[in-house]
C-alpha cells in the first residue's frame, strides 16, 4: 500500500530509484544517461518547491521500508502528473509495478483525477509498450530534455527527448 514518504525515508527512496533507473534491469536508463537519477537532497527540494505534488512509498503491512515509489501532482483540471515511478528491482517481474500504478491510478481518481499523464525517454520503446498495456497513450507531444541541468544525471547522448503519455481514468458509475 502506498503511504506518504517523510524525510526520513528520502535517503531509502533516492537510493531504489537509482538502482531502478541506473541498474541493470531491463527498464534500465544507465545506458542513455550516466550518474544517479536523484538524491534525498534533490527529492526534498521537489517537496518543498511544488507542495501540491505528494510522494508516495509503497512499504508491506507493518514494515516502513520503501519497495517503491511515485510522485503524483495535480496539474489542473483532473489531470495529475505522474512521475519518479520505482519498483524495487529485487522484486521486478513479479507483479508489483503493476500493482502500484493501479494503485497510483486510484490514489488520483479518490481526489477527483480524471487523468493521469508522464513523460518516458523516447528510446524507451519496451518501457512506452509496458504503459500502454496498462491503458496508456501518446498524446504526441514531445517534451525536451533538460540539457541545461543535470539534476536527471549526465545524459550519453544529445538526442533524448521525453514522449508524454496519458490514461484517462474510469469513472465510478454511482
Ligand atoms: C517499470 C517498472 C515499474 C515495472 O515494475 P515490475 O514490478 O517489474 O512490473 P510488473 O511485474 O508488473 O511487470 C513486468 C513487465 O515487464 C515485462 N518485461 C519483462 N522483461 C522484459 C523485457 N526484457 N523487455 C520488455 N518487457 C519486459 C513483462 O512482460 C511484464 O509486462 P506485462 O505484465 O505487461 O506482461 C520497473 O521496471 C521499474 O521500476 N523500472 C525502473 C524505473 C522506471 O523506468 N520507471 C518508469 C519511468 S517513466
Amino acid at each position: 500500500m502506498y503511504e506518504n514518504a517523510v524525510d526520513a525515508d528520502l535517503a531509502a527512496i533516492a537510493a531504489l530509484m537509482n538502482r531502478a533507473y541506473r541498474g541493470t534491469g531491463w527498464t534500465s536508463e544507465g545506458d542513455l544517461i550516466a550518474g544517479d537519477r536523484t538524491t534525498a537532497a534533490f527529492l526534498r527540494e521537489e517537496m518543498v518547491e511544488r507542495p501540491e505534488g505528494q510522494l508516495l512509498k509503497w512499504v508491506a503491512p507493518g514494515d516502513a521500508t520503501p519497495l517503491g515509489c511515485v510522485w503524483l501532482e495535480p496539474t489542473g483540471d483532473g489531470g495529475w502528473y505522474l512521475g519518479s515511478f520505482a519498483a524495487d528491482p529485487d522484486r521486478q517481474q513479479a507483479g508489483l509495478g503493476r500493482t502500484m500504478l493501479a494503485a497510483a491510478e486510484q490514489w488520483v481518481r479518490a481526489r477527483g483525477g480524471t487523468r493521469v499523464r508522464m513523460t518516458v525517454i523516447h528510446l524507451r520503446a519496451e518501457l512506452i509498450a509496458w504503459y500502454e498495456r496498462r491503458g496508456y497513450r501518446r498524446t504526441g507531444a514531445i517534451e525536451p530534455f533538460p540539457y541545461d541541468n543535470h539534476r536527471l544525471g549526465t545524459p550519453r547522448r544529445d538526442d533524448l527527448a521525453f514522449v508524454v503519455l496519458e490514461k484517462a481514468l474510469a469513472t465510478d458509475m454511482h
